[in-house]
């Protein structure tokens, strides 16, 4: 049965629209994990829009689970992962004027610089895990990059309006997680996954985790977060079920 992290940078986003100290993501990691989740990601950006540092430092100190933190391969990234040891880094790709992480990270055209971060990471103990679209030249590169893991973004798939074209990106969902797994890589997937359209992700064969944010967060504001994650929780149980 795949698993539920949550990602909580729209938290943050809250407290960021006042620059003040509430809500605090610290809180909302711990209601999270009361939900039933199993993990909590974050994002720490470039230009620190919702995550902050101070954040990261708490949450590596106080969340029970594990900490999946997504962040760009820089240099400057790289060396705060290196001292804040969660369990996992996520690379993804980062664009400054973009409102959420728009594509997949592209491994096969910066095999070097995404290689080296990853591997500086391993030495270090990280779980390396990349961002990737469900493709299977990405897949490859994911693996000649050292990573353990990739996640498929499922950003085509959430937005596909019609069932048809739902169906055909579910489809390269599908086909990737196996490609990927066929190359012993851990196979995780998430962006715009909500309420209706989880369900059938979380029946694909093979996926351990998946990263949900915003849908989350948004029903949270509605129901209260302990409740909105654990209604997710059970959603991705049912659609496991044979
Ligand atoms: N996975 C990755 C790599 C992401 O960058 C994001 C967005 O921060 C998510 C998952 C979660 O996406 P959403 O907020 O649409 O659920």
């Amino acid at each position: 049965m795949a698993r539920l992290q949550v990602n909580i940078d729209h938290v943050a986003t809250v407290r960021q629209a006042r620059g003040g100290v509430e809500p605090d993501p610290v809180h909302a990691a711990v209601l999270a994990e009361l939900g039933g989740a199993s993990g909590i990601t974050i994002h720490l950006r470039e230009d620190r829009r919702h995550i902050q540092d101070r954040d990261l430092e708490l949450l590596r100190r106080t969340v029970a689970t594990r900490l999946n933190l997504e962040m760009a391969a820089t240099d400057e990234m790289v060396a705060i992962a290196c001292r804040v040891r969660p369990e996992q880094v996520t690379l993804v790709p980062e664009k400054r004027q973009e409102l959420t992480t728009e594509g997949g990270l592209d491994v096969a055209g910066n095999l070097e610089q995404v290689r080296r971060a990853a591997r500086r990471l391993r030495e270090d103990g990280r779980i390396v895990s990349l961002f990737i679209d469900p493709d299977a030249r990405q897949v490859t590169a994911a693996c000649a990059a050292g990573a353990t893991a990739v996640e498929l973004h499922t950003g085509r798939y959430a937005q596909a309006r019609q069932a048809e074209l739902a169906a055909r990106e579910l489809e390269d969902l599908r086909r990737a997680a196996e490609a990927a797994r066929a190359a012993a890589l851990v196979v995780h997937a998430g962006h715009g996954l909500n309420y209706q359209n989880t369900a059938a992700v979380a029946a694909l064969p093979g996926l351990e985790d998946l990263n949900i944010g915003h849908s989350v967060v948004a029903r949270a504001v509605l129901v209260g977060l302990e409740r909105a994650v654990r209604e997710m929780v059970e959603i991705i149980a049912a659609a496991s079920r044979p």
